[in-house]
């Protein structure tokens, strides 16, 4: 990848920049191939940049890069809250839903995420093995958000069905892949479903409000302004999008790295006070979302690495190169678990840094504390070391693990 820009990407070079990007096994070696590279490429219809200087600037700057970029085509009919928007409509909403999910929030579900992890674990311990991604980490997430709605166990399916049918199309109609009318046929139903099931609970917690997060949002007022009933449903959306596959994707990242590391296992099973930190390392380290969403470029711009971005232009940053930035991370590419001040910016940076970060990070904890806690000691299963990384965020598919019975 070249300091490219001005002529334009041929057809074979933006194949080769989209192959390249798109291999997500092992990135952190790819990144540092495509910085030392230049970390830059683009034409005046997209441009993709890994320069950490460069996407701190764009994180940084709503004025010159919006997020305002229409609908995504995920079958939602309005933009996603608090995604799509961009000041000063974004920190009206970002007021408001901030103090919903601050650490001492999160903090309060804890016990209720670690029994939600345990009765996964139980469903499997004995057997001495298990499918982590299908067993684990593609239930938990949604568990605990029924939890966060006050919803009963047996709603996990539909939940599932709603992230699957955004995110997964092909899951739902094995016809439904690349982008293709099977595909917005899938969102487009699914999205309706998603509209039609919030939209009836919204109206339920407003006739009588219990203490989970829809009552909440229905609640809550900052200056005199509340949250409107699409308002609650256009966040829903963007949470069944960014809440479940984000953790899933992290978790399977996270075992996939430990699985291999059985020094850094036991480290987790004899000094559990250090999980918190060892969640921050992987996250910086794996850097499951590795691209922000696109930002439209509202006016010609000059980076600070020099180049120019047109007016309209859709920049892509790369958020794991920054992760292995050595201006800001000692021996970046070393994976330390007491690693101090570690400042990544895997859950973006700027005014659209992920809401759910506390929540995240309390469902990631929870999981290594409670897992290390029942099974101290495991490793990919034989015959399955080779990992199956998956485009779009960062996973692995079919992880399967086994420990001594
Ligand atoms: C480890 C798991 C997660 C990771 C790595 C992650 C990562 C990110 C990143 C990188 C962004 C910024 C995107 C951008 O600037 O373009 C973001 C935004 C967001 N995330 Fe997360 N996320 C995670 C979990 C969650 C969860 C559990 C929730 C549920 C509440 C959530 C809700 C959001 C929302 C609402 C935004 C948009 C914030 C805004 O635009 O102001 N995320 N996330």
């Amino acid at each position: 990848m070249s300091q490219k820009h001005d002529q334009g990407l041929s057809r074979e070079e933006r194949h080769a920049l989209l192959q390249s990007v798109a291999d997500l096994s092992n990135p952190q070696e790819r990144y540092r191939q495509l910085l030392a590279d230049g970390g830059f490429m683009g034409d005046e219809r997209m441009v993709y940049n890994l320069q950490p200087e460069n996407t701190a600037f764009v994180l940084s700057n709503t004025d010159l890069f919006s997020s305002a970029n229409g609908v995504m085509g995920l079958g939602n009919i309005r933009p996603l809250i608090p995604l799509n928007l961009d000041p000063p409509s974004h920190t009206k909403y970002r007021t408001l839903l901030n103090p919903l999910f601050s650490p001492g929030r999160m903090a309060e579900q804890r016990d209720d995420f670690a029994v939600r992890a345990n009765a996964l674990i139980d469903g499997f311990i004995d057997q001495g093995e298990c499918n982590f991604t299908e067993d684990y980490a593609e239930i938990f997430p949604s568990s605990v958000f029924l939890g966060l709605l006050g919803l009963a166990e047996d709603k996990l399916n539909l939940f599932l069905g709603m992230r699957d049918g955004i995110l997964h199309p092909e899951r739902i109609d094995p016809e439904a892949v690349g982008g293709d009318e099977a595909v917005k046929r899938v969102r487009d139903a699914t999205a309706h479903q998603i509209y039609e099931y919030f939209g009836e609970l919204v109206d339920r917690r407003r006739v009588e409000p219990t203490d989970d997060i829809i009552s909440r949002f229905i609640e809550t007022e900052v200056d005199g302004y509340k949250l409107s009933r699409d308002d609650i449903l256009d966040i829903m959306f963007l949470f069944v999008i960014a809440g479940l596959d984000t953790v899933s994707d992290s978790l399977t990242c996270f075992y996939a790295y430990l699985a291999t590391h059985p020094d850094q296992q036991r480290t987790l099973v004899a000094v559990p006070e250090i999980i918190p930190s060892a969640v921050e390392e992987l996250l910086r380290w794996e850097t499951p979302v590795a691209i922000a969403f696109p930002r439209i470029a509202t006016q010609d711009v000059e980076l600070p690495g020099g180049q120019h971005v047109p007016k309209g232009c859709p920049v892509i940053v790369n958020l794991g190169a920054s992760n292995l930035d050595p201006t800001l991370f000692d021996e970046p590419y070393e994976v330390r678990f007491d690693r101090p001040r570690n400042r990544h910016i895997a859950f973006g940076k700027g005014v659209h840094r992920c809401l759910g970060s506390h929540l995240a990070r309390y469902e990631l904890a929870v999981t290594l504390t409670e897992w290390h806690r029942r099974i101290p000691e495991y490793r990919l299963k034989p015959g399955h070391e080779d990992l199956n990384y998956k485009p779009g965020i960062r996973h692995v598919q079919d992880l399967m693990l086994s420990w001594p019975g």
